[in-house]
Parts: structure tokens; C-alpha cells; sequence
């Protein structure tokens, strides 16, 4: 009986840690400046984002991610820029590892997932 009770206890307090780390990493965002390009919530619709062709990725379209939209691509256009002609990604390489982690788990909330794959995801 006890038991069942921390379990449920447990069950209603994961989403809102969830929703904790989702808000850390919304800070880093934030402060390491990609709002600027990607916008405020991730849109794809920073200040000049018009201008910029290729444009910046909209993170909740995946239609929009140029480079891939695992974890592992994350990390390596963050960390490294993205080198094409055009492109005006910058590279973060000073971001610590677990900073870096954050911030892909905020990109990975915002993305739709897909009608058709929802059962595999
Ligand atoms: C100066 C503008 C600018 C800033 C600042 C910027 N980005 Fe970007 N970013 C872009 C543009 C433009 C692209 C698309 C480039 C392309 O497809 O060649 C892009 C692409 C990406 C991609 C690749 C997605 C894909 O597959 O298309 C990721 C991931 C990304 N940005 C994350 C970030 C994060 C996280 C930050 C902050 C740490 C950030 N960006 C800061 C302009 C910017």
C-alpha cells in the first residue's frame, strides 16, 4: 500500500522535473544568444532571421532541419557551426558538455513529432 503510494507520488512529480530541465535549457538558449537567429521560441524568426538564406532552423519543423534532428547532429551543428556557403551558423564549441546537453533536450521538446511515426517514437 505504501509502495503504491510513492509510486504515484513519483508518477506526479516526473513531468514537472521534466518540464524543469526543458527550462534550463530554454535558459542556456537564451543566454548563449541563439534567440537571436532562432527566436525567442525557437521559431526560426530571430531579429534578422529574413535576411539570412540559408534561413535559421524553425526547431519545432522537422521540415526545416537541414543537417539532421538527432541528438548527435544537434551536437555537432552547435558545436561546430554549419561550414556551407551561406550559412551563418556560428560554432559554440566553449559550451560545456552538460550545458550542451540541456540545451538539446529543450531543441528535442519543441520538435512536432511526425503524424504518420508516432507509434515508433
Ligand atoms: C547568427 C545567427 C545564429 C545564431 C546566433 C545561432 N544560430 Fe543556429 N543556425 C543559424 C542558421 C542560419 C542555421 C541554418 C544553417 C544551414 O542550414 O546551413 C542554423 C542551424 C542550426 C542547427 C542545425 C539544424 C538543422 O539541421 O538545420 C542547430 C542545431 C542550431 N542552429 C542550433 C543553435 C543553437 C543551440 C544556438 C545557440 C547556442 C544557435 N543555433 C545560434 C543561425 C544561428
Amino acid at each position: 500500500m505504501n509502495r503504491a503510494i510513492l509510486i504515484l507520488c513519483y508518477l506526479s512529480v516526473l513531468p514537472s522535473m521534466a518540464l524543469a530541465d526543458t527550462g534550463k535549457g530554454r535558459q542556456l538558449y537564451l543566454s548563449y544568444g541563439c534567440a537571436l537567429c532562432h527566436g525567442l521560441d525557437g521559431r526560426g524568426d530571430g531579429l534578422n532571421a529574413s535576411k539570412f538564406d540559408p534561413p535559421p532552423t524553425n526547431f519545432h519543423d522537422l521540415r526545416t532541419y537541414r543537417h539532421g534532428s538527432g541528438r548527435d547532429s544537434l551536437r555537432s551543428a552547435i558545436s561546430y557551426g554549419i561550414k556551407e556557403e551561406g550559412s551563418i551558423m556560428p560554432s559554440f564549441e566553449h559550451i560545456p558538455p552538460g550545458e550542451m546537453d540541456q540545451i538539446i533536450d529543450y531543441l528535442q521538446s519543441l520538435k512536432q513529432k511526425p503524424l504518420l511515426n508516432q507509434s515508433k517514437t
